[in-house]
């Protein structure tokens, strides 16, 4: 079937009957707003029914709008070619490739497009399904002539804030940023194309990378682009809560379900419904709980703990790891088959030192953040300081050189950063870490320590002495893994000397 064009002819010519049942079948279809004349739409109409595209076109571009018409798909993507339509209107049920096949073709094809659908009576199933493509709007046949024009007109005005918002995406990604993450190194915009591609998409994605590259803000900005925006990001620290209590933050429980479980509680997965969950350090998931996950990735069905009901989710999950998938995978700390199940696609962020010249950008974002948050007069960083942020290897990553100008910020609140305003860890060779215990087993704490290095230095060794397993740490202190996890990300931050 050939594309018939049909250009903003106002003809107030009256609507056929068959195509458009509604009861305004007979009124004069001139503009009713002129402005629309004056910023007319492209429209493509697709529908196999030529009385359809006839009616259609002809109310639509009575409107003002530039209607094309397509009795296929095949057509349809053909012509997508040449024309850029703001809104593009499709049957379901078209011969050859049927409406949800074009949908998601336009999908990959990535045009940017607002959709709506026609449906006919008992496509429900269908519709649900192109919901779930992003599409913008359902018109039920025979469509109503206002609800058209009303959900036409909606969906330019979506389309237009569409592209000015890809507009903007595009200037910033230019200078070298993405959202909250910044860099303009070729790693970076490689990323930046990663996320794009990947943000619209419902796929699992496993974002890895060193301590403090961003993975969070990463995941955040998959969250953010995607059609999931306006529904929550659920994000759980695998390593931040006790063993015993992931189980019901993840799936929830029942009130009775353990000791302690004084009522029922929804878990992240019925919070995250409709949106997205950040599953952070994956490696930190006890194996049994691994299982109950991937069942529930699976076939998207929550019970939570000590319940029966089955509760329908409808979750994007996304998982952040600092320490290689290969070796979790390796060493039996994640199971093989869940990390197959959630690395659909794998954003691997890139560390600082291999990307040095994103350091100047990325120290006068964080300048900005600080100098606005605290107040003052910083003009910049001197040339000497600047060289030497550029010549550390920052081993924290992101995070540590945030720690770094957030300090420099409070240690020079006018004039310009210099070298005395950084870190001995930045100005020169690293310090060898001094033996705090003198004796094995025992902490020395000299006098004149404040509490809190006191605590810290505690805290380390005991950490040190039980291998670095931190549920018997926290026993041996008599702190939740909770405050000690929160303790040793404080430590984390921290610059590690005072310069
Ligand atoms: N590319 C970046 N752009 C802007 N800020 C960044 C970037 N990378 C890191 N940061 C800063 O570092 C901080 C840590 O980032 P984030 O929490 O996303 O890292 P992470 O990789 O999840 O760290 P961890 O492995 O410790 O969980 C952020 O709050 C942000 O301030
Ligand atoms: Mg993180």
């Amino acid at each position: 079937m050939g594309l018939q064009s049909r250009r903003a002819a106002m003809r107030p010519a009256p609507l056929g009957g068959e195509v458009l049942l509604a009861p305004h079948s007979t009124v004069d279809i001139r503009p009713q707003n002129a402005s629309f004349v004056e910023a007319p739409g492209r429209i493509l109409v697709v529908d196999d029914d030529e009385s359809i595209r006839e009616g259609l076109s002809r109310v639509l571009a009575g409107e003002g709008y530039e209607v094309e018409t397509a009795g296929d798909a095949e057509t349809a993507l053909r012509c997508l070619g040449a024309l850029t339509p703001e809104v593009i209107i499709t049957d379901l049920n078209l011969p050859g490739k049927d409406g949800l096949a074009l949908i998601s073709e336009i999908r990959e094809l990535g045009i940017e497009t607002t959709l709506i659908v026609l449906t006919g009576y008992g496509s429900i199933d269908t519709a649900i399904e192109a919901t779930r493509q992003g599409v913008y709007d359902y018109l039920e046949k025979p469509v109503d002539r206002s609800r058209l024009v009303t959900s036409v007109r909606k969906g330019l005005e979506r389309a237009t804030l569409r592209r000015e918002v890809l507009h903007l995406r595009r200037e910033m990604v230019r200078s070298g940023r993405l959202q909250e993450l910044v860099g303009g190194s070729a790693p970076m915009l490689e990323v930046y194309r990663l996320i794009e591609q990947v943000a619209p998409t419902n796929a699992s994605v496993l974002v890895v990378g060193e301590s403090g590259t961003g993975k969070e803000l990463a995941a955040r900005t998959i969250h953010a682009m995607s059609p999931r925006a306006s529904s929550r990001l659920v994000a759980i620290n695998c390593a931040a809560i006790p063993e015993t209590l992931l189980e019901s933050e993840i799936f929830g429980h029942e009130k009775g379900a353990f000791t302690g479980a004084t009522s029922s509680r929804a878990g992240c997965f019925e919070l995250a419904h409709e949106g997205t969950l950040l599953l952070d350090e994956i490696g930190e998931m006890p194996i049994d709980l691994q299982s109950k996950l991937l069942r529930v990735l699976e076939d998207g069905i929550v019970r939570r703990v000590g319940g029966s009901t089955e509760l329908e989710v409808d979750v994007r999950v996304l998982a952040a790891t600092n320490v290689p998938v290969e070796r979790l995978v390796e060493s039996g700390k994640l199971r093989e088959d869940l990390y197959y199940r959630l690395n659909v696609f794998t954003l691997a962020l890139p560390p600082l030192r291999d990307r040095r010249e994103d350091v100047p950008l990325l120290a006068q974002h964080f300048l900005t953040k600080f100098v606005e948050e605290n107040g003052g007069i910083v003009l910049g960083f001197a040339d000497e300081a600047m060289s030497l942020l550029m010549a550390h290897d920052w081993p924290g990553n992101g995070r540590e050189l945030r720690n770094v100008v957030e300090r420099a910020v409070i240690l020079c609140p006018e004039g310009e950063i210099g070298p005395h305003h950084l870190p001995k860890s930045v100005r020169g060779p690293r310090r060898v870490a001094e033996s705090l215990a003198a004796t094995p087993g025992a902490v020395t704490i000299p006098v004149g320590s404040s509490i809190h290095d006191a605590e810290r230095s505690l805290i380390l060794e005991t950490l040190e002495a039980c291998g670095g397993n931190r549920t018997r740490t926290a026993r041996i202190l008599g702190i939740t893994a909770k405050t000690l996890y929160s303790k040793l990300r404080r430590y984390e931050e921290e610059p590690d000397d005072e310069g």
